[in-house]
């Protein structure tokens, strides 16, 4: 039973016996995030004082320009999970390739592959707003103490055992998911422990929030078009209030938090929306239904 103020330690413990699988692998691999995050935490409040900010002079795999605070986040999370030796793969928005984790056990059995967003948002580090971290885990299909293989990774969302994000804003939180509800954790700094301050988060029923980038309009299909005259419209409790940070992240903790609705639609620049679907999409998508919300592709729902 979630207890609210308790701590992420104490709440993975007794929440170990709902992973379906439970051997306690779960647990660690989301201690490992919660460390990780910690870690990333730090040298974003640092972005301003040391020379973190800006370029890294890469592009990364989707052809954007890496920030520094790209690559730090990204080995920061590499680091820590190849290091506990408690994932069989990572893959990341910001490498090429996969990451295979062979371990120095023999013969190790480790079950779970992670794929994240390591930055996401990052075009607005410089600014000082919100930037957060995005992950989602999956059981292994290939045979376990094998070198993991792509298709470890191209499952679709509905398979996937635990998902969340990390939002590291005015405060940092991780929210999460294993299927049961979503429960956000607020870190109090100064301890460095995360306390459970959001359990059973379930989005806003009455929100009155559209989210999206209006640059785009032009290039939007008619049907999101037409929906954004209606959020306009004057009728009933509308117009709805137009509220777009630029991280989804952000964009999307808030609208759980205050009701609303998310939307990266097509646009010149990117034809078929922006949002990756193993990095941005999917994990994004199981935690909007397990908070009470819905996750479309505009056709179908993402979440098969
Ligand atoms: P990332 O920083 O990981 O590349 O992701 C940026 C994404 C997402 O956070 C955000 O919702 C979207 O890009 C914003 O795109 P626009 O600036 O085109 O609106
Ligand atoms: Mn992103
Ligand atoms: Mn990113």
């Amino acid at each position: 039973m979630a207890r609210k103020n308790q701590t992420l330690g104490e709440f993975i413990i007794e929440n170990q016996s709902e992973f379906q699988y439970s051997s306690g692998e779960l647990s660690r691999l989301i201690n490992s995030i919660r460390l990780a995050a910690k870690m990333v935490n730090h040298e974003v409040n640092k972005a301003g004082l040391v020379d973190i900010t800006g370029s890294a002079g890469e592009i990364n795999t989707q052809g954007e320009d890496q920030q520094k605070l790209d690559v730090l986040a990204n080995d920061t999370f590499i680091r820590t999970l190849t290091n506990r030796e408690i994932v069989c793969g990572i893959a990341s928005e910001e490498n090429d390739d996969f990451i295979t984790i062979e371990g120095h056990k023999e013969n190790h059995s480790n079950k779970y592959v992670v794929l994240m967003d390591p930055l996401d948002g990052s075009s607005n580090i410089d600014v000082n707003v919100s930037v957060g971290t995005i992950f989602s885990i999956y059981r292994r299909v290939t045979p376990v103490g094998t070198p993991v293989q792509l298709e470890d990774f191209l499952q679709p969302g509905n398979l996937q055992v635990a998902a969340g994000y990390i939002v590291y804003g005015t405060s940092t939180m991780l929210v999460y998911t294993t299927g049961h509800g979503v429960n956000g954790f607020t870190l109090n700094p100064a301890l460095g422990t995360y306390y459970l301050s959001h359990p059973n988060m379930k989005f806003s029923e009455d929100g009155n929030i559209y989210s999206v980038n209006e640059g785009n309009y032009n290039h939007f299909p008619q049907g999101v078009k037409d929906y954004i005259k209606y959020c306009q419209q004057d009728e009933d409790d509308r117009p709805y209030t137009s509220r777009y940070i630029g991280s989804l992240v952000s964009d999307i903790h808030r609208n759980m938090i205050k009701g609303g609705i998310y939307m990266y639609p097509q646009s010149a620049k990117s034809p078929n929306g922006k949002l990756r679907l193993l990095y941005e999409c999917n994990p994004m998508a199981f935690i909007a239904e397990q908070a009470g919300g819905t996750a479309s592709d505009g056709h179908t729902r993402i979440m098969i």
